[in-house]
């Protein structure tokens, strides 16, 4: 499922730097990404809070732009696109899920789930894609609910349902099962790793869960807005396992820490 290497990556970041001013505060929130994801490849990062995840997520979707470095979907620059065309890049490649769900209120769970698609009208694929969506991530008796008449698992598997309806080829999750319950959390990371072997999609999920971590093929770990470290999940027996290697990495780099 791999790209063959004389390719463009569909997935590359260089060399991303973002600042954030607050007042007189500075915030470098990305200090020099680089990342990159081949086809069919199912990458998690994880890293403490505040270390530069959803930043780079964001930047990596277009919804905002870095302050120096390049974002690359095959092969293409974002930073050089018009925002009309980043917006049709996202609404044509990319499915977002992210820590603010943002669902229409107004709207039912599956018109919320319809919602990237409905300018572009519906054709039979949408309807099975829709019904199989609906049914592996258990809303089928929700289906005709508000959001406000959902639980939290319950809306955040509607945005997950919402962001794979359109068979984007990059799939950006934050969190994604933060409010799902363990079962749950599971079946999503199995269509996920459904989504990126058997269809080559390209997959990167921010959490941090080991139990999630554990299904993706590699790790990238964040620390204070750089890529401390990346390893294969491949040599790990089970997340346990995994956790135990990140919490060494993060430690390791606590430690060697000079005193402020
Ligand atoms: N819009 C913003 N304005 C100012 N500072 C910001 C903004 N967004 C993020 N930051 C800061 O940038 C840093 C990285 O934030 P980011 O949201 O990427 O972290 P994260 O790794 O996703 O954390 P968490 O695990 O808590 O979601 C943080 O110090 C945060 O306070
Ligand atoms: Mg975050």
């Amino acid at each position: 499922m791999h790209a063959s290497r004389s390719e463009a990556p569909p997935l590359r970041v260089e060399q991303l730097t973002k600042r954030f001013r607050q007042g007189s505060a500075v915030v470098d929130a990305l200090r020099g990404v680089s990342l990159s994801v081949e086809q069919g490849e199912f990458v998690a990062v994880m890293g403490a809070s505040g270390s530069g995840k959803s930043t780079l997520l964001h930047v990596i979707a277009g919804l905002t732009g870095p302050d120096e470095g390049r974002v690359l979907v095959d092969g293409a620059d974002l930073c050089t696109m018009s925002d009309r065309q980043l917006t049709r890049f996202r609404r044509r490649r990319i499915g977002l899920v992210f820590q603010a769900l943002n669902l229409i209120p107004t709207l039912t769970a599956e018109q919320n789930i319809l919602l990237p698609i409905l300018s572009n009208g519906r054709s039979g694929s949408v309807d099975d894609r829709l019904e199989s969506l609906i049914s592996r991530l258990g809303l089928d008796d929700r289906r005709g609910h508000r959001p406000d008449a959902l639980s939290g698992g319950q809306q955040q598997r509607v945005a997950i349902a919402r962001a794979l309806v359109t068979d984007p080829s990059i799939i950006l999750a934050d969190e994604p099962t933060g409010s799902l319950d363990s079962v749950a959390g599971q079946e999503f990371c199995r269509l996920l790793r459904e989504e990126c072997r058997q269809r080559g999609r390209t997959i990167v999920v921010v959490t941090h869960e080991p139990t999630v971590a554990m299904w993706a093929g590699r790790v990238a770990v964040l620390k204070d807005g750089q890529v401390l470290s990346e390893f294969s999940t491949s040599s790990f027996g089970d997340a346990h396992a995994l956790a135990t290697h990140y919490h060494e990495i993060v430690g390791a780099a606590f430690s060697t820490e000079a005193p402020r």
